[in-house]
């Protein structure tokens, strides 16, 4: 348990700066947060209203932060001086006692096949291997999800397999694909 003002330190990459959540994200977020070509492979709906990011930016990332995980974190483009977020990105702990973290992101329509998504991964996963110390990274894609897969391909994660129908959303059985990185992976990439 960290301290309940404790934050996961801001990363820079060339183009993004990756950040901890804030109460002011909620509207920005939210206009990205309720499109649905954002949620069509998510695990989550799209946001209905404000309240819905607000408990994402607000609630959710209280609980995880108090974990001392790098999750939920902001993502944010360099070049807008406002520093709004156009997406989260964060590692959290699938099972501790197993020390296995998970990687999860997700970017507004806007700035899709800039390859934004790697390069906001690649420093949150070497922290959350340095920081939480997790012997293994893994990342779980919904079948069809192609953009995604490369996402983690560029990012060096091997795919495992596929848990056929193991997952029921939105009335559907879905596929899922596991793919991972084991620390002595990514050290040595
Ligand atoms: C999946 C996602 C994070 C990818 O992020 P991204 O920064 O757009 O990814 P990239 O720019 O590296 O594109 C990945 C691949 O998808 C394809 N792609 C992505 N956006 C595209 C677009 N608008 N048009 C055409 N192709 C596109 C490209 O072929 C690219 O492959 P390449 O690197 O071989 O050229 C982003 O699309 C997204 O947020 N999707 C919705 C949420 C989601 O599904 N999250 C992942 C859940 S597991």
């Amino acid at each position: 348990m960290m301290s309940p003002d404790w934050r996961p330190p801001t990363l820079e990459t060339d183009r993004l700066v990756i950040r901890s959540f804030e109460e002011a994200d909620a509207g920005p977020l939210y206009l990205h947060a309720a499109n649905p070509n954002v949620t069509r492979f998510t695990l989550w709906e799209h946001h209905k209203s404000i309240s819905d990011t607000m408990l994402f930016v607000r609630d959710y990332a209280r609980l995880r932060y108090i974990e001392g995980v790098p999750e939920p974190y902001a993502v944010a483009l360099k070049d807008d001086p406002g520093r709004q977020p156009v997406g989260a990105v964060g590692c959290f702990w699938a099972s501790l006692p197993n020390r296995t973290m998970e990687l999860g992101y997700w970017l507004a329509e806007s700035v899709w096949g800039r390859g934004l998504a790697a390069e906001a991964c690649r420093p949150v996963v070497s922290y959350a291997f340095t920081a939480c110390g997790p012997q293994r990274m893994q990342a779980r894609v919904i079948a069809g999800n192609t953009a995604s897969v490369r996402v983690l391909e560029k990012l060096g994660f091997r795919y495992e397999g596929t848990l056929r129908s193991g997952l029921y959303r939105r009335g559907v059985f879905e596929d899922v694909l596991i793919f991972s990185v084991l620390r002595s992976e990514w050290e040595s990439r």
